[in-house]
């Protein structure tokens, strides 16, 4: 595990299936309109397959716990397309928060350190796009380098694309609980030289930043 104080902010450049250039960069404290933008261009069905409950806003806490990553318990990758009027626009965010390790004693008995719950979601009018899969990759890669080696995932039963999402991370990911039409789903992760593998083939290429593009957003 590399320390994290020498992980720097994840950055690159993609051409999703369609030609959306994209930058997947982390969240910075100053992000909050984008989170806001980007909350909109979910559809209902989006909203409730990422959070569970009809939802019509983010929480101002909510807002500043994605604004505020530490770099290690919790931490945030947005995915961004700009212009050369330096128009920015949301496209997708996945996160993880690391499980807290269990306390001596505690009933529950908490989580291994190893262990962070992840969540994803892309605006609607980019799904189906291989955003969700290019996300799902930096992520899992900045959180292997952080020690974490298993996600866990809260998703709807008939969630088809997320199912088909995190099975392409790790093909023997399984359900470890049920509640109420959702499941748990335990992901081990790959080391991060073998994503970029035929398990995890993502269909887009690299691209360098367009020099006319000026600085990345
Ligand atoms: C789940 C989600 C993040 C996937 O992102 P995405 O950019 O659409 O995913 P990708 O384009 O990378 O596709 C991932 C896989 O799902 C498949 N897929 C995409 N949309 C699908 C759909 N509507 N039905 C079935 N499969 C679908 C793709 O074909 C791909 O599989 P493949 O590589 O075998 O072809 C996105 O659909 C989303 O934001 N959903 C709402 C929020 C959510 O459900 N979050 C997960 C719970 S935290």
């Amino acid at each position: 595990m590399l320390p994290v104080s020498r992980m720097h902010t994840v950055l690159s450049y993609e051409v999703l299936k369609d030609g959306t250039e994209v930058v997947i960069r982390t969240v910075r404290p100053d992000d909050g309109a984008l989170l806001v933008e980007g909350f909109a261009q979910l559809g209902a069905d989006s909203r409730y397959q990422r959070f569970f409950t009809p939802k019509s806003a983010l929480t101002d806490a909510e807002l500043d716990f994605l604004t505020h990553p530490d770099d290690d318990r919790n931490y945030v990758l947005g995915a961004l397309s700009w212009t050369e009027d330096g128009t920015v626009r949301p496209l997708g965010l996945a996160r993880y928060v690391r499980v807290p390790p269990a306390l001596p004693g505690a009933p529950d008995g908490g989580g291994p350190d190893d262990v962070a719950e992840a969540a994803i979601v892309v605006v609607d009018a980019l799904q189906g796009k291989g955003l969700g899969k290019l996300l799902l990759k930096k992520l899992a890669a900045a959180a292997y380098y952080r020690g974490i080696r298993r996600f866990r995932a809260e998703v709807l039963e008939n969630n088809a694309s997320v199912h088909k999402l995190v099975r392409s991370l790790d093909p023997g990911a399984h359900v470890v609980a049920h509640a109420q039409g959702t499941e748990i789903l335990d992901i081990a992760l790959p080391v991060p030289s073998a994503i970029d593998g035929r398990p995890f083939r993502v269909k887009a290429r690299r691209s360098a930043p367009p020099a006319a593009r000026g600085p990345y957003p």
